[in-house]
């Protein structure tokens, strides 16, 4: 049978040669293939320095841990979202507070979240305190979800106004950009996942990018178990003490192995993009000649979609649904027999105060934030890589009017 995957990475002869010119070096764990790869995702973003780590769970931790995060604190985070922009939050033993999303771009819902601020918390003495829990608001956890911004200005401008701080979440938004300034290049803080699943991959990888020396150094440390001295100065100065630690520390740490693979992959980063796009608006054009039902992805005017995810949202109402859920027991069986055709899909993500540890923690409900309610149950994902021919992806289109026939 013929097969379609979510998702296939990229990879050239480049990937393996420059691995093998790696191992030939002997330095394998975290070293200067680290620092080249570091460079080179930081001038790519345009942002003054790249710290990678593991993942961009492991990031996102490290980050937060290095601008102060702790339990006297709250982080607002869109609940539409991976798991882990939530969990980061947790690891430090501050409360993540779920907000909702905006269901025609999955991103934070700027005017919902406004709202919350002004009914959950007073200010007091320049401090944004919840009148429940005496807790302080510390910031937000901004997800550039699948590949698209979320309006960074608009953003900036209500944290200005709060004082607090945000945290660009762009796990899946590489390259993503608003007016050519790319996430992370508008004066936050921000996170890349390399996961495969990712534009360009190094198996498993993420990375810090900031403009702030200070956080970028404390990160630094962190990921080496809070080492005064990396491994690459420690071995270039003379000398045979071991480095002084001072703070808890992890080991977070990316390996020039995989940062070797990374290399390569940036080489081709534009040629991916560009490659992702083109399908992308290949799928535009069948899905709005074909489909009533599904809503295509939306680009605001001067954003630059990188696609991680080509989602779209089933219109439960044009089907003649008159509720999510039998929206939602649609969108399941169309997926299942796509399944039974070869063709994998996915949900966009999932709604994380739906899911047992944030619902049975904090006592949420569905409907407590319709707008990632309706996008975990409705939204679709179709296949998308470059090595898709056009005839991949009409496949997939047939494939779901076939399979509309018998659901519809
Ligand atoms: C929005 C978001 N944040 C964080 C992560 C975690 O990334 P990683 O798998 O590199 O830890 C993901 C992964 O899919 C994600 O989509």
């Amino acid at each position: 049978m013929r097969k379609i995957p979510v998702m296939i990475p990229y990879f050239t002869e480049d990937e393996s040669e420059e691995v093998k010119k790696t191992l030939s070096t002997g330095w394998v764990a975290q070293g200067p293939k680290v620092q080249e790869f570091e460079n080179i995702v930081a001038s790519h973003e345009n942002v003054k320095y790249g710290i990678a780590t593991t993942s961009c769970t492991t990031a996102l931790h490290l980050l937060m841990v290095a601008m102060g995060l702790n339990e006297n604190y709250e982080v607002l985070v869109p609940s539409f979202t991976f798991i882990a922009s939530a969990n980061a939050v947790e690891y430090t033993g501050a409360t993540p507070i779920l907000v909702d999303v905006d269901t025609t771009t999955y991103n934070i819902d700027i005017k919902w979240t406004e709202n919350f601020i002004e009914s959950n918390y007073s200010n007091v003495d320049g401090k944004l305190i919840n009148k429940k829990s005496g807790k302080t608001l510390f910031g937000i956890v901004v997800v550039n979800e699948f590949g698209l911004c979320a309006d960074i200005p608009a953003i900036n401008e209500l944290a200005q106004r709060y004082d607090i701080k945000i945290i660009e979440d762009s796990a899946c938004a590489l390259g993503a950009s608003i007016n050519g300034v790319h996430e992370g290049a508008f004066g936050n803080p921000s996170c890349v996942s390399f996961h495969p699943r990712k534009s360009i991959t190094t198996g498993e990888g993420g990375m810090v990018l900031t403009d702030d020396e200070s956080i970028a150094e404390t990160v630094r440390r962190l990921r080496s178990h809070g080492a005064s001295l990396s491994e690459v100065a420690r071995h270039q100065q003379k000398g045979f003490l071991l480095p002084e630690f001072n703070e808890l520390g992890y080991n977070y740490r990316m390996t020039d192995i995989q940062a070797a693979v990374g290399v390569a992959q940036m080489r081709k980063f534009e040629f991916i993009q560009a490659e992702r796009q083109k399908r992308a608006a290949y799928y535009d054009k069948l899905i709005d000649e074909k489909f009533d039902f599904l809503k295509t992805p939306f680009v605001p005017k001067g954003y630059n979609h990188t696609y991680q995810s080509y989602v779209c949202m089933v219109d439960y109402k044009a089907l003649g649904f008159d509720t999510i859920e039998q929206g939602n027991d649609f969108r399941n069986k169309l997926m299942n027999d796509l399944d039974d055709l070869g063709i994998a899909t996915r949900q966009g993500t999932h709604a994380v105060h739906t899911l047992g540890f944030y619902a049975d923690k904090y006592g949420y409900k569905p409907y407590d934030l319709p707008g990632a309610y309706e996008c975990d149950r409705l939204s679709l994902t179709l296949p998308l890589y470059i090595q898709m021919t056009e005839d991949d992806q009409n496949y997939v289109v047939e494939c779901m009017e076939k399979v509309l026939k018998t659901i519809r």
